[in-house]
């Protein structure tokens, strides 16, 4: 369940003082995916509220991809990568953010799915929602539908939930300060 969700991720997750710079308290998480049945329950969680709804999962570079693979595997659906700027060949769409250290441009091959389907955005940690916001805007820019965005953990007080919550539902297993 979510619950059981929530507690394994603040159990798992790593508190990283002063990376990737002075002052960032970092959440890691990928303790949380190296355990098989932590990552199995909170793939789960996260497609809770939106089962059935969506055929893809986009995840945000780069641990927004190993969410994104667990909950596709999980619910059948397929994976789009959205990534750093550089990364992907061909045509890209590309749209640029500020972040919560730094600036920083994201990716998406557009005309890989029909437009019109529906897709469910997965990341580890949503701080200031400009990760988020920035992929939101381009798979809507590709011609999706995004259903929601779900991530494992939610930072106070950055704002993240505010700035995307009037354009889709956020859902969190957990929160830190
Ligand atoms: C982190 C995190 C989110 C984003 C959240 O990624 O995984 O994608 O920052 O920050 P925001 O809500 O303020 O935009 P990071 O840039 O560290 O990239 P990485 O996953 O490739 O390490």
């Amino acid at each position: 369940t979510a619950s059981d969700a929530a507690a394994l991720v603040d159990r798992l997750t790593a508190v990283v003082p002063d990376f990737p710079t002075p002052g960032i308290l970092f959440r890691d998480v990928t303790p949380v995916f190296a355990d098989a049945e932590a990552f199995s329950t909170v793939c789960a969680g996260l497609a809770e509220p939106f089962e059935g709804g969506f055929t893809a999962v986009a995840g945000i570079e780069a641990r927004g991809f190993a969410l994104a693979g667990g909950i596709a595997a999980q619910t059948g659906t397929g994976v789009l990568t959205v990534r750093k700027a550089g990364k992907l060949p061909g045509e890209v769409l590309k749209e640029s953010y500020s972040l919560e250290y730094g600036e920083a441009s994201i990716e998406l091959r557009p005309g890989q799915l029909p437009k019109g389907s529906r897709v469910l955005v997965a990341d580890d940690v949503l701080a200031t929602g400009g990760t988020a916001e920035a992929s939101i805007t381009l798979l809507e820019r590709a011609g999706y539908e995004v259903v929601g965005i779900a991530v494992l953990l939610e930072l106070d007080g950055l704002g993240g939930r505010d700035r995307l919550a009037s354009r889709v539902p956020v859902h969190a297993l957990g929160s830190a300060p």
